[in-house]
């Protein structure tokens, strides 16, 4: 019950955030491609300030206002925007993402998309939900007949090893699979593989704030998460490799061969 209370500081934010969507925003930019609103730094310093009495002992890591990316036994990784690009060109696939983590492990996170209300949840040994109602990931079990996710880093535009990786591993997996999507939004990548609407997910160059609580919901309703090789998944991994579970050894099979 002591993590309940991520869902309502979730909603409460989630009515800057959906008021957000449809203003004109004021756009800066981290680089030419990552951009970052007036409504991502306002998210932010809500979550933190409601977070920060909720949580007094966590250290709270934010996107926007953590210098550094630290991992204390206590934390609680936010992500204010996930899928600012698509919040700004106005395509529904966005969230609020806040994920707490004690001693290298998960133990409660929510990932709420105000523009479609829904909101996922998650308590390590609980199960995960979408609005309430328990949720699960598909039964698939062959690359064939899998609908996978992905993302492109904003490292794309240096031209070097991050995009030759996105180029390798899609010419690996894309033609064993149904099809792949890039909807935007890495947190929702993740929600959407727990409740069977894709089968699987991979990216490279992730942050914490980004799967923090992703993972959790995925895991709980019943997925696998892995390193690139397989090997157990750590906060601190630039490459995630989530699935129903069922394909998990395929996709990271596929992707061994770059
Ligand atoms: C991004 C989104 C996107 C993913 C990028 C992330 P942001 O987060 O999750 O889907 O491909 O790697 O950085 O910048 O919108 O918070
Ligand atoms: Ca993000
Ligand atoms: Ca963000």
């Amino acid at each position: 019950m002591k993590f309940d209370v991520l869902k309502s500081i979730a909603k409460e934010a989630g009515e800057i955030f959906r008021e957000g969507f449809t203003q004109s925003k004021s756009i800066t930019f981290k680089s030419d491609i990552d951009l970052v609103t007036q409504y991502d730094l306002q998210i932010e310093l809500f979550l933190k300030e409601r977070l920060a009495v909720a949580f007094p002992e966590h250290t709270l890591v934010g996107e926007e206002t953590s210098e550094v990316i630290t991992y204390p036994d206590k934390a609680i990784y936010i992500d204010p925007i996930d899928g600012t690009t698509n919040f700004i060109h106005g395509i529904p696939f966005c969230a609020i993402s806040i994920g707490i983590w004690e001693d290298a492990r998960p133990v409660a996170g929510v990932v709420y998309n105000p523009v479609l209300d829904e909101l996922f949840y998650a308590e390590a040994g609980k199960g995960a939900t979408l609005n309430d109602e328990r949720i699960h990931v598909t039964d698939t079990d062959t690359l064939k007949n899998s609908l996978i996710a992905t993302g492109f880093p904003y490292t794309k535009v240096d031209r070097g090893e991050d995009l030759e990786w996105v180029l390798q591993t899609m010419a690996l997996v894309l033609p064993e699979t149904r099809d792949v999507r890039r909807l935007g939004s890495a947190a929702i990548d993740l929600c959407y593989v727990a409740k069977g609407t894709f089968d699987g997910y991979y990216e490279i160059n992730l942050k914490p704030w980004d799967v923090s609580a992703g993972i959790l919901i995925l895991l709980e309703a019943g997925g696998k998460v892995s390193r690139v090789d397989g090997q157990e998944y750590t906060l601190d991994e630039r490459i995630v490799v989530a699935t129903n579970g069922k394909i998990q050894d395929a996709l990271v099979g596929k992707m061994a061969d770059y």
